[in-house]
C-alpha cells in the first residue's frame, strides 16, 4: 500500500484480503502500525512522525523491518500455500518503496503497489473522525485533541510524500475514490483480479439485504433443489417482504433486487416495487443426482457420498453437481457487482446466501457451509470501515428449518445422525417469531485485531 494517513489503505487491504481468502487464495495483511505499537508503545504524539525526529525515524524503520521480515517468512513458508501478503503502511517515499521493491524482488516475490490518493480534505477529516480517533493510538484521549494530533501527523507525512512515478514498478493508483485511476505494468491473472477488484470499490453508505425465498413446496417435504413454487406460508412471507424492507430501508430509498432464475425467488420478489434483475449465477447449489431427494434418501442411496459431505462440506461436490467451492467461484462476478452497487436486496437460496454472507462476514471455508440463514428472515448488513454491522428481522410466519448442523467428529465416525435432525426433512416448524416484525439479536462483526494507524 502507498498513501498518506487516512486515505483508506487499511480499508482497501482488509477488503482485498477478505476477497482473496474467500476465493481460496491465502492472503494476510501485515500492518506496520501494529508492529510500531508493539515495539515502541501506543500513544505516541505526532512529533514521533516528524521526519526531522531522527529517533522516531529509526524506530519507525525498525517496525517496518520487523513487519517485512514476518511478511517474507510467511510468504516463503514452503509448508503453506500462502499466496498474497498486503504490506499495510504509508510507503510514501521513493526511498522506502525502492527498499521494499528491491528486498522483495530479491526473494522472488512479485510486488504490486496500490496507492490511494485523496484530495478531498473533508473526506479525509471524516475518515479521521470516523476511525482514526478511535485507534489504539488515541485510547482515552479527548476526540478533538486526537483529531488535531492526527492532522498534525498527516502534515509530517506530507512534507516527505512522493506519489508513485516509478514507471518501472507495477502499480495501481486510485485517485479520489475511483474518480480517476492509473494502472501500470499490470500482468497476470492475480494482479489483474486484484486491480479489477480495487477499481470497483466505493465508500458510499449503503445497505445490503439478504432474504431466502419464502418457504417452498420442496422445503415442506425436505427435498433439495428443484424448481418448486412457494408454499402457502412462503406466499404470505412474499406478501410481507415489501413492508419489511421499506420499514428498515426507508420508503423513499432506492434499491435494486436480485433474484435467481428459479421460481421460488422470483415469486418471493414479485411484490417488491423496485427494479429487479435475475442472475443465473444466483441459482441454488446444484445437487446433481441428488436433486429432488431428501437428506435421508441421500444417506440411504449414497451413504459414502453422504459421509464425505459431512467430512468436508466445503469441498464435497455432488455427483454431477457442485460443491460450495464451485459456487464461490461462480458467485465471483456477483460479488464484484455487489461492490459497485449501492442498496441491494438479494432474494436467494440457502447455500448461495451462505457464500455471499460468508464473503462479507469473513467466514472460513470450514464454517461457511453451516452458516444459519433461516427462512422468513431478512438480514441487513451495513458496511463500516473495516467490518459490517448486522441485523436480522423475522416475521411471524412459521417455516420449516432447513439448517443441518455440523456433525461432531465422533458422530461422523459412528455414522450417527446429528442431534438436531434436518428439520426440513421432518417437517419441524420454527416458532421463533412472536410479533409481526421482530428484530433478532443485532450482531456486529469485529475486526480480529485493533486497527489503527501505521508506520
Ligand atoms: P493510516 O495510514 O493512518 O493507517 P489508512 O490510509 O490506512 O490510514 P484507513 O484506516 O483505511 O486509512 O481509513 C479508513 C477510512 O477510509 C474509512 O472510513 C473508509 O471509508 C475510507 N476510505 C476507504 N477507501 C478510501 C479511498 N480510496 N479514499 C479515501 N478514503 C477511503
Ligand atoms: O433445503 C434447501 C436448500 O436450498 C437445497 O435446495 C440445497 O441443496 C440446500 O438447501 C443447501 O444446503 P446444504 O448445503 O446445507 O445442504
Amino acid at each position: 500500500m502507498v498513501g498518506l494517513p487516512a486515505r483508506g489503505k487499511t480499508y482497501i487491504s482488509q477488503k482485498v484480503c477478505r476477497y482473496l481468502n474467500w476465493l481460496g487464495i491465502t492472503t494476510k495483511v501485515f500492518n506496520v502500525g501494529n508492529y510500531r505499537r508493539q515495539l515502541h508503545g501506543a500513544n505516541l504524539p505526532h512529533t514521533f512522525f516528524d521526519p526531522n525526529n531522527s529517533q522516531g525515524e529509526q524506530q519507525r524503520q525498525e517496525a517496518a523491518l520487523a513487519a517485512l521480515d514476518d511478511l517474507m517468512q510467511w510468504l516463503l513458508d514452503e509448508d503453506q500455500n500462502n499466496m498474497v501478503a498486503l504490506y499495510d503502511a504509508t510507503n510514501s517515499t521513493r526511498k522506502r518503496r525502492k527498499w521494499l521493491h528491491d528486498t522483495l524482488t530479491a526473494k522472488g516475490i512479485q510486488v504490486l503497489f496500490i496507492e490511494s490518493i485523496c484530495q478531498d480534505e473533508s473526506l479525509v477529516l471524516a475518515n479521521v473522525r470516523d476511525v482514526k480517533i478511535s485507534s489504539p493510538d488515541y485510547r482515552d484521549m479527548d476526540p478533538q485533541k486526537a483529531a488535531e494530533d492526527f492532522t498534525a501527523r498527516i502534515e509530517h507525512y506530507k512534507e516527505q510524500y512522493e506519489t508513485i512515478t516509478e514507471d518501472n514498478y507495477t502499480y495501481v493508483k486510485l485517485i479520489n475514490v475511483g474518480s480517476q485511476n492509473v494502472i501500470n505494468l499490470i500482468q497476470g491473472y492475480l494482479e489483474s483480479r486484484i486491480v479489477y477488484y480495487v477499481l470497483n470499490l466505493h465508500i458510499q453508505p449503503r445497505k445490503i439485504y439478504f432474504s431466502r425465498h419464502g418457504e417452498s413446496q420442496y422445503n415442506l417435504t425436505g427435498k433439495l433443489g428443484g424448481d418448486s413454487y412457494l408454499s402457502e406460508r412462503g406466499q404470505m412471507y412474499a406478501g410481507m417482504l415489501p413492508a419489511l424492507i421499506q420499514n428498515h430501508l426507508g420508503r423513499d430509498k432506492s434499491l435494486t433486487v436480485w433474484t435467481s432464475t428459479l421460481r421460488r425467488t422470483i415469486q418471493t420478489a414479485e411484490g417488491l416495487p423496485y427494479p429487479k434483475l435475475q442472475w443465473k449465477a444466483l441459482d441454488e447449489l446444484d445437487a446433481g443426482v441428488c436433486d429432488g431427494m431428501t437428506y435421508e434418501e441421500i444417506e440411504e442411496k449414497y451413504p459414502e457420498d453422504y459421509a464425505n459431505r459431512d467430512e468436508d462440506k466445503y469441498n464435497y461436490r455432488y455427483r454431477g453437481g457442485e460443491s460450495y467451492r464451485d459456487v464461490v467461484l461462480r458467485l465471483e462476478p456477483v460479488i464484484m457487482e455487489l461492490e459497485r452497487h449501492e442498496n441491494i436486496l438479494i432474494v436467494g437460496h440457502q447455500a448461495i446466501l451462505r457464500c455471499i454472507y460468508g464473503y462479507f462476514m469473513n467466514y472460513s471455508q470450514e464454517d461457511l457451509p453451516y452458516i444459519k440463514i433461516p427462512l422468513h428472515t431478512l438480514i441487513e448488513l451495513t458496511p463500516r470501515a473495516y467490518s459490517c454491522d448486522e441485523k436480522r428481522y423475522g416475521v411471524d410466519i412459521e417455516a420449516v428449518d432447513t439448517h443441518r448442523p455440523k456433525p461432531t467428529s465422533s458422530q461422523r465416525k459412528l455414522g450417527v445422525h446429528t442431534a438436531e435432525a434436518p428439520a426440513g426433512a421432518s417437517g419441524e416448524i420454527v416458532k421463533d417469531f412472536t410479533s409481526p416484525i421482530v428484530p433478532i439479536s443485532p450482531m456486529v462483526s469485529k475486526p480480529k485485531q485493533p486497527l489503527g494507524s501505521k508506520d
